[in-house]
């Protein structure tokens, strides 16, 4: 099962495909992610990335593309995946689509995660990152167990750069312009679902499941 998960920064992509990966045993493949990891490591990469996520830019394609079809390309993928964050605009689906079709193969679903931009504002605010693990929390909503310190490796939590209003605005305009039409090229393609975003995570993963499953037609 392939499956891409669309909708605003900060709008539970990341939360949501995780626990799909969980249920599933398909591994959670996040651009984003793997940006981090390459900054946190000091790469090439890493630094050219950085300048363009701290600004609330995308990162060129020229950059991602190679990264996202070599990790999918991997033996763990073999089954399916869940991709968050990729593809970020119509090239870059236009690309994963051209390659799939090589294999005779194909995204299944793709999953818009629907939230308005107020409610985005106050999630990336709210929203705390491991420096070392990149586990998320909310400082209303998913609290870790000792303030500021993360649950599963004990490391620092804080304010990803990019989360700081000022960015997020930019993001937010990266969003809609660049990101927002995937909606229509997939529901075109015949494998859009919206799930409403705004409810509780447990709620929107109930939703998901059910469309992943073919018994709910939304
Ligand atoms: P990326 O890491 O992909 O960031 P994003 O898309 O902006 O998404 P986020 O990780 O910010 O949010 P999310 O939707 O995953 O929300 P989350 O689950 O954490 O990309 C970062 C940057 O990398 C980009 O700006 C770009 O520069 C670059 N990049 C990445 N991919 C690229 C690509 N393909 N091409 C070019 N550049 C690329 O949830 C947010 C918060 O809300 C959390 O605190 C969470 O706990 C909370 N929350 C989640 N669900 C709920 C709920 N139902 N109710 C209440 N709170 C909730």
């Amino acid at each position: 099962m392939k499956i891409i998960m669309l909708g605003a920064p900060g709008a539970g992509k990341g939360t949501q495909a995780k626990m799909i990966a969980d249920k599933y045993s398909i591994p959670h493949i996040s651009t984003g992610d793997i940006f981090r990891a390459n900054i946190k490591n000091g790469t090439a990469l890493g630094m050219e990335a950085k300048g363009y996520m701290d600004q609330g830019l995308l990162v060129p394609d020229e950059l991602t593309v190679k990264i996202l079809l070599d990790r999918v390309a991997q033996e763990d993928c073999s089954n399916g995946y869940v991709l968050d964050g990729f593809p970020r605009n119509i090239p870059q689906a236009e690309v994963l689509d051209r390659e799939l079709a090589k294999l005779n193969d194909g995204i299944d679903h793709a999953i818009d995660v629907d939230v308005p931009d107020e409610n985005i504002i106050r999630r990336m605010g709210g929203r705390r990152a491991c420096v070392s693990c990149g586990a998320t929390y909310h400082i209303e909503y998913i609290r870790p167990k000792t303030e500021g310190i993360c649950d599963v490796c004990g490391k620092e939590l804080v304010l990803r750069e990019d989360d700081r209003p000022e960015t997020v605005g930019k993001r937010l305009d990266v969003y809609h312009e660049q990101t927002q039409p995937l909606i229509d090229f997939y529901n075109k393609k015949g494998i859009l679902k919206t799930v409403d975003g705004t409810r509780q995570m447990q709620e929107v993963f109930h939703d998901i499941v059910e469309i992943l499953s073919g018994s709910k037609q939304i």
